[in-house]
């Protein structure tokens, strides 16, 4: 009796099992014929209100869903069987050109292509600066820019395409979150673009947050809600024509030390990546525009003359920090051409700071350190009101930095100079035979 009933329970629960999975296989065909054939949002949300319910709420709760009637299907499409192709910055372009436009005249449409293009990324891993899916290194900031089609093809990447999403995080698509200077936080921070930390601290981001009158990023770079974020100094601080002779000279030592100037000329690097992507401005007027649009914006809350001395002791910042610059990168191009530390290998100009930290030589990464996290601070701060970031982590680390490779250029050629003391020995050897004959000829004499 008690066997019977095992068996029958076996059974029962194979038949069961069989006619369930024909029934979700019936519920499965069924389900992808009514996604592919018809438009109707709750086709997808009868899986993914329970499948992944969060992005359901979360477009629930968008302006797009309540006002505008948009649902799933709008950004992608109707085929589940695509549903690895994830929606573009062409996708949002269909509803929001004039965004987009304003977007693309703007530096950050331009972040991919002057990241995958910048020396480093030739040498790096495919995962951090490359084209790997998952964005896990340069490329997770630098989604902000469009990535051009033919490379997401190539690399078959399926996700992290869409620029609009970095800072209207999915998928609620919000223009108010996108207000909060947080928003920007999870790029413009850290290294060598800490304008988050510096804004936070500073007198006008206190304000802002009390709620009592100061600006926020967007209100300085993004004001009316334009889309087209360029600064006239940008993320280099660099400028070209220059009419302060001193300060052109200490320009052209930086431009060496990135490639841009060589053999008193200009290199391709100019047009082909400087200009290319738009990462210094390259002529007066360029420069000037950006340059009264920026101080008109702060006359919003500031006179003229008060902001005028605020952009000149900026100025004055900046050009400190390229003389502290210029000396070093004058001396760490010596060391490389007296064959004191070692070029690196495959590269036409040493050192190369577009190269980051993938030299072979610790004096190039104390150059790199100097310039790009040290010499940023020092003027970023000065632009964003932050005293402790210029002097603290400004011009008194760049100092520190030149400190040391002005020892280590000291010891290496110390070093080099081994030889010399061989000769003064010997000279001095000679010299004390010479007096010593001289001295017993004279004594002779006088005997
Ligand atoms: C039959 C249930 C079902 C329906 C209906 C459905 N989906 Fe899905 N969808 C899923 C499941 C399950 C996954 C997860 C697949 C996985 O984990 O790889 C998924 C994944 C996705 C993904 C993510 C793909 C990825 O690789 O990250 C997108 C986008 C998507 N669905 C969109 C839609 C859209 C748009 C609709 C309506 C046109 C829809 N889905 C309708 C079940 C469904
Ligand atoms: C089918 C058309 C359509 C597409 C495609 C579309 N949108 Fe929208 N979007 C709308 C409409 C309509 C509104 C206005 C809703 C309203 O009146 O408040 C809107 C509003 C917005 C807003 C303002 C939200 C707010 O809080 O006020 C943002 C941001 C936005 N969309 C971003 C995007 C992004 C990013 C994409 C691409 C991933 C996109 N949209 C694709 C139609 C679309
Ligand atoms: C934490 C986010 C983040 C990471 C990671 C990151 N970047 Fe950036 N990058 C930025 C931001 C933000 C800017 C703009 C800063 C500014 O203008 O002050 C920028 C600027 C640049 C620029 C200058 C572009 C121009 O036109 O001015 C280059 C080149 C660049 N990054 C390359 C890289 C490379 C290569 C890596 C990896 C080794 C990398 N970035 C990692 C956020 C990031
Ligand atoms: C306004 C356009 C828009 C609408 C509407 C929209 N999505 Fe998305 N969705 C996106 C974007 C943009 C991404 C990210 C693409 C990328 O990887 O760059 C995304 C990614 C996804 C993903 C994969 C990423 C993840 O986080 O798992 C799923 C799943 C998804 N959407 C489901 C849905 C569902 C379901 C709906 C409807 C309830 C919906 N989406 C409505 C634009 C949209
Ligand atoms: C750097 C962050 C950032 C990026 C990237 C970004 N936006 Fe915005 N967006 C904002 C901010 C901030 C606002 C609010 C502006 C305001 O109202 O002052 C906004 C507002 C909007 C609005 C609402 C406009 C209105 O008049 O209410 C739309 C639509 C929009 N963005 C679409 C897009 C699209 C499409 C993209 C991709 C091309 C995009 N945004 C990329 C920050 C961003
Ligand atoms: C997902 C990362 C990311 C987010 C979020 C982001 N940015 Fe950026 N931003 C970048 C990168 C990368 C660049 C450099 C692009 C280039 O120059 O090629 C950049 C460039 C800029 C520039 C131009 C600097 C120059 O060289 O002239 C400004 C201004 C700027 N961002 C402001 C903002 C503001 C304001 C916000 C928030 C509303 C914001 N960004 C949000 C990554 C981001
Ligand atoms: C009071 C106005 C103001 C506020 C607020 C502000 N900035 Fe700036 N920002 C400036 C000025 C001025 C410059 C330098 C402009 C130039 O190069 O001509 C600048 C430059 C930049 C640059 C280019 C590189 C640099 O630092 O010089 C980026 C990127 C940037 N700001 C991002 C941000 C972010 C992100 C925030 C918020 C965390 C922010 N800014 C807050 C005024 C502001
Ligand atoms: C939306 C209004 C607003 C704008 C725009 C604005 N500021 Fe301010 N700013 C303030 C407020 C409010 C304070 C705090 C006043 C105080 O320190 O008592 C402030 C403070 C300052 C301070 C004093 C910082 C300190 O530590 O004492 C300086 C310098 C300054 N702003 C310069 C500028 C410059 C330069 C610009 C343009 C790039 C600018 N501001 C744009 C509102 C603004």
């Amino acid at each position: 009796m008690k066997k019977f009933s095992i068996l029958f329970a076996c059974l029962v629960v194979t038949v069961l099992s069989l006619a369930c999975a024909v029934s979700l296989q019936a519920a499965d065909d069924a389900l992808t014929i009514q996604i592919t054939s018809t438009k109707a949002p709750q086709n997808c949300e009868l899986c993914h209100s329970t499948g992944t319910a969060g992005i359901v709420n979360q477009f629930h709760n968008s302006a797009m869903f309540t006002n505008g009637g948009v649902t799933c299907v709008d950004c992608h499409g109707d085929h589940h069987a695509d549903k690895t192709s994830a929606p573009t910055v062409d996708t949002c372009a269909k509803c929001h050109q004039d965004k987009v436009d304003d977007y693309m005249a703007g530096k950050h449409s331009k972040a991919w292509d002057a990241m995958i293009n910048c020396p480093v990324s030739t040498v790096s891993s495919d995962v951090l600066t490359g084209l790997a899916n998952g964005m896990k290194g340069c490329n997770q900031c630098h989604t902000v820019g469009v990535i051009p089609n033919d490379q997401i093809a190539a690399k078959g990447i399926t996700s992290d395409v869409n620029p609009c999403d970095t800072c209207h995080v999915r998928h609620q698509f919000s223009a108010e979150q996108a207000k909060d200077p947080e928003t920007c936080a999870q790029c413009h921070i850290g290294f060598d673009h800490p304008q988050y930390e510096m804004w936070t601290d500073s007198a006008m981001g206190t304000a802002w947050k009390a709620g009592v009158g100061g600006p926020s990023c967007q209100d300085c770079h993004m004001v009316d809600g334009t889309h087209n974020n360029i600064t006239a100094w940008g993320f280099l601080g660099l400028r070209y024509p220059e009419s302060d002779e001193a300060w052109l000279a200490d320009r052209v030592e930086i431009l060496k030390s990135i490639g841009v100037f060589a053999n008193g000329d200009f290199t391709d690097r100019l047009n082909g990546y400087v200009a290319k992507y738009d990462v210094a401005r390259l002529t007066e007027e360029s420069f000037n525009t950006l340059y009264a649009q920026e101080k008109k914006n702060c006359q919003r809350c500031h006179s003229a003359s008060y902001v005028e001395t605020q952009f000149k002791a900026a100025e004055t910042v900046l050009k400190q920090a390229d003389d502290m610059m210029a000396e070093a990168i004058d001396i760490v191009i010596k060391l490389h051409e007296d064959g004191l530390i070692v070029n690196n290998e495959g590269w036409t100009y040493n050192p190369d700071l577009l190269y980051f930290f993938e030299s072979d030589s610790t004096v190039d990464d104390e150059l790199f350190k100097m310039f790009l996290s040290y010499r940023n601070r020092a003027f970023q701060s000065a632009f964003h009101m932050n005293a402790d970031y210029t002097y603290w982590y400004g011009i008194s680390a760049m100092g520190e930095s030149l400190n040391k490779i002005k020892e280590i250029d000291a010891n290496l050629r110390a070093d080099k100079g081994t030889g010399t003391p061989v000769f003064t020995y010997i000279a001095l050897a000679v010299a004390i035979i010479a007096l010593t004959v001289a001295a017993f000829a004279l004594l002779k004499k006088k005997a």
